[in-house]
């Protein structure tokens, strides 16, 4: 049987630079019809690590710092860092991401950006290195920025070289 489908696709800007994206699909020509609705974000990896970072809670330090992952299926997971008065206990912004990402159900980094403000664009603590090469290749991108969106880019692999790895363990 041939398929004949008619497909209209109307995208409405919204707030926070995301935009609604409705799909109406007209089966085989008949009135029933679907409406999926998509909310796609033309905001870059910068521009969100930027805004998720406005909600760190970094009282102590007062140092905030915001981190956005675009994952390998092209979603994007953010964090940002959470002190606490017991200081050991606050975490990293992109532990943050990081959880977020596997909270929604995906393992593989495509690029981070990693955004403070620091007179040189911040570069991850040891700790974060070690995290965000769990789930990276090599060769995955490290976006480092100011705020005023002068981006260095490096790799992981660059930032933590002959690092702790799979290949270390034993042979199950
Ligand atoms: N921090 C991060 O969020 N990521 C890093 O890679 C470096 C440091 C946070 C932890 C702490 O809340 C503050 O920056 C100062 O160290």
């Amino acid at each position: 049987m041939v398929r004949v489908g008619l497909r209209f696709i109307i995208i409405i800007p919204s707030t926070c630079g995301k935009f609604l994206v409705f799909t109406i699909r007209l089966p085989d020509l008949k009135l029933r019809f679907k409406i999926e609705i998509q909310s796609i974000n033309f905001m870059s990896l910068f521009q969100q690590a930027l805004q998720v970072r406005e909600c760190a809670h970094a009282p102590y330090s007062k140092f905030k710092v915001g981190a956005a992952i675009r994952s390998t299926s092209g979603k994007f997971f953010l964090g940002c860092n959470v002190e606490n008065v017991a200081y050991p206990e606050g975490t990293c912004a992109e532990a943050g991401a990081i959880a977020a990402m596997v909270a929604g159900g995906e393992t593989c980094i495509e690029e981070i950006c990693i955004v403070a403000d620091s007179p040189v664009p911040v570069s991850p603590c040891g700790g974060c290195r070690q995290k965000i090469a769990e789930f990276s290749q090599p060769d995955t991108p490290v976006l480092l920025s100011g705020l005023n969106g002068e981006i260095i880019r490096k790799t992981i692999g660059e930032l933590l070289p002959d690092s702790f790895s799979k290949s270390h363990l034993p042979k199950e």
